[in-house]
């Protein structure tokens, strides 16, 4: 495994840290006896949590398991949006800051939950007005922006399930998405900025909706201003359709099961699976580690770096939050513009008190230089967290001293897109914890590292992380493809019951998880999941290339780098050489392809051309050999090899270039 040298390291990480007893004091949870009543009754204890939601109707069973189908709090009713805004207003909380806006060029708004009612009540009766009813499927594209939550949450309240595509996907990523998801409106912007420039999401979006039949109109944003195409009759600009839209419309009566989300992510095949979740089990799972894990008090500014593209931003900077009365911090563009300090700069503004971001962005900052914080006041924050990769103890470390100033308990969050809610993570104010260690599963959550045939292995020793129970924010089914969910998650363990989750683990002698990364054909790019096989059919898509072979290798800053190995078809070959184009022409010409076929996160960071690709004797292409030469590695088996000259050329040729 191509994180093996790592791992060893993180297992001899013996640093403890205790939470600081004026913390433990003031903690959400402040005992550990939490985790024994939840094993005791899981249902009871999920039950409990579910009071802190307002339910139209209370659930008759709080769990209804056909494996490896789960329905939450059936019979119940509620809505999202309801719990996210409405029931905020009954309160003072009606004048608190919902969202805190900040736009990359330096434009700042704050909506108060009032402020927040006010639009998502008139945005959904732009939607209804649209046709969109409960069921339909709205598609979303839009830039880190506050009408992208005001979006998200007028779809909830009409029951119409939202289908978000980060901005940085491609036209064609798009189009897949809404063709997949057979959405009606699509709502997007004419751009978002990014580094100082536009991203041109009219222009993507365009592009994808000559190819999506089911579209039926386009609501616009305007962000940026610059000049777009409006199609007469099917584009329509929100800001004019907002004008028009009354205040106040009802939070429909939803099952506790009515669909609230497709979310696609990328798996071991080339086509990327819609992640489905559903309301009531959902909105339960992440307010309630919202709300622990994070030790969240009305006075906390909160803020969660992730693109609401992703499940993160879906589930720690919406829905958790707002259901929790919380306030949000949502910021539009990069960490770097205009200078390496805006994190900061931004914590100092606003006066953020609880901070979530990713490793990868953790290593960025310990590259750019300790300057940067130190030149900020960072002494509100309280609290820190990560998620999306493997935290190497140096940049825990670095973040703990750095960013934290040695005060801030650091929660290192495991779970994916279809756990929807964090799974495994200390709880601040009772877990010690240890730099590079996600700790142990929440309450309620039933984890394991199991062997091939589902037997847990011994405390130190690698396996594959499993999940034993069903919990609330469980993903329902893959969109429209319950044979593909089965498999995917359910097929491994099928005598057990267990949720296979893809990530390799170990436990330490206390216990502690340790998470070592993938086991299946997804790379973990910048906290970004990437299938293989996606990339290589975007690869082997461009007309000069006959095979490709995609691997991850390890990366100093985004813990996994994108590094194709190509072949060209004999003709191309010959034409590019007539042409006199060089190699690194060439190379660039396919990280571009890759680029445009699926989105600038997908663009390799290496491409290779090679004559020949190692293979076995049945023609399978050996990836681990690959990974191996990618890494400086000596060669693993080689034995099966149906030509062993090809890699060890294959090796010299890689190892001599520059
Ligand atoms: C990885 C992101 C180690 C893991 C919420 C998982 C992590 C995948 C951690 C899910 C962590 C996430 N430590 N690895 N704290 N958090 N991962 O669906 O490989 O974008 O399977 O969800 O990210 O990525 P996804």
């Amino acid at each position: 495994m191509a994180k093996e040298a790592t791992i060893d390291t993180l297992l001899e990480e013996e640093r403890i840290f205790y939470p600081p007893e004026e913390f433990t004091r003031q903690a959400n949870v402040k005992s550990k006896e939490i985790y024994a009543e939840a094993r005791a009754n899981p249902q009871l204890y999920w039950a409990m949590q579910a009071e802190r939601l307002d339910w139209f109707r209370k659930w008759d069973r709080v769990l209804e398991w056909n494996p490896p189908f789960a329905k939450w709090f059936v019979g119940g009713k509620l809505n999202a949006c309801y719990n996210c805004v409405d029931r905020h207003l009954k309160s003072w909380r009606r004048n608190k800051a919902a969202i805190i806006f900040e736009g990359e060029p330096g434009d700042s708004r704050v909506l108060t939950y009032w402020d927040l009612y006010r639009e998502v009540t008139q945005f959904a009766n732009v939607l209804k007005e649209l046709g969109v009813g409960a069921g339909d499927r709205v598609a979303i594209y839009l830039p880190m922006i506050p009408e992208l939550a005001i979006a998200m949450l007028a779809c909830a309240r009409i029951g119409a399930p939202h289908s978000i595509v980060f901005g940085g996907f491609s036209a064609e990523a798009l189009r897949d998405r809404i063709n997949d998801a057979g959405a009606k409106v699509l709502i997007t912007a004419d751009g978002g900025w990014r580094r100082g420039k536009i991203v041109s999401l009219k222009d993507n979006a365009d592009a994808a909706l000559s190819q999506t039949p089911t579209v039926e109109k386009v609501v616009v944003v305007r962000r940026t201003g610059q000049e777009v195409n409006m199609q007469e009759g099917r584009d329509l600009w929100y800001h004019e359709l907002m004008a028009k839209a009354p205040v106040g419309c009802p939070a429909e009566e939803l099952d506790s099961e009515h669909m609230l989300f497709i979310l696609y992510t990328s798996g071991t095949t080339g086509k990327p699976k819609g992640v489905v979740h559903t309301t009531g089990g959902y909105l339960v799972g992440v307010s309630t580690t919202h709300h622990m894990v994070f030790d969240i008090k009305d006075s906390d500014v909160y803020w969660c770096t992730a693109d609401i593209g992703w499940i993160t931003g879906h589930s720690y900077v919406v829905y958790g939050p707002l259901a929790n009365g919380t306030t949000t911090l949502m910021y539009e563009g990069a960490p770097d513009w205009p200078a390496q300090d805006r994190f900061w700069a931004i914590i100092e503004k606003y006066g953020v008190t609880v901070f979530y971001t990713a490793p990868t962005a953790i290593r960025a900052f310990m590259k750019w230089g300790r300057k940067w914080p130190a030149q900020h006041n960072l002494s509100t924050l309280r609290l820190l967290g990560t998620v999306g990769e493997p935290i190497n103890p140096e940049a825990w470390m670095w973040y703990y001293e750095n960013i934290g100033g040695g005060r801030c308990p650091i929660v290192d969050t495991w779970w994916q897109t279809e756990t929807g809610m964090i799974m495994i993570s200390p709880l601040p104010g009772i877990t010690p914890l240890k730099p590079g260690s996600a700790t142990v599963p929440l309450p309620g959550v039933e984890a394991d590292v199991v062997d091939k045939e589902g037997n847990p292995v011994l405390l130190g020793e690698g396996g594959l992380l499993v999940i034993k129970e069903p919990w609330p924010a469980m993903l329902r089914t893959v969109y429209g493809d319950d044979q593909r969910y089965i498999e995917t998650y359910w097929a491994r363990f099928k005598d057990k019951g267990y949720y296979f989750a893809g990530d390799g683990a170990k436990r330490d002698y206390h216990n502690y998880y340790w998470i070592l990364g993938r086991v299946d054909d997804v790379i973990n790019v910048a906290g970004h999941r990437l299938s293989t096989m996606e990339l290589e059919s975007a690869l082997v898509d461009h007309p000069w290339v006959a095979e490709a072979a995609v691997i991850g290798r390890s990366h100093e800053i985004k813990g996994q780098a994108v590094a194709a190995f190509v072949t060209l078809k004999a003709r191309a070959f010959e034409e590019l050489k007539a042409a006199k184009r060089s190699f690194k022409e060439i190379e660039g010409e396919l990280k571009a392809h890759v680029a445009k076929k699926i989105g600038a996160i997908a663009r390799p960071d290496d491409v290779f051309l090679t004559a020949e690709l190692p293979k076995t004797r049945s023609g399978k292409i050996m990836r681990r050999l690959l990974r191996d030469i990618a890494e400086g590695r000596v060669l693993g088996d080689t034995t099966t090899l149906a030509d062993p000259a090809v890699i060890a050329e294959l090796k010299a040729k890689y190892e001599a270039r520059e």
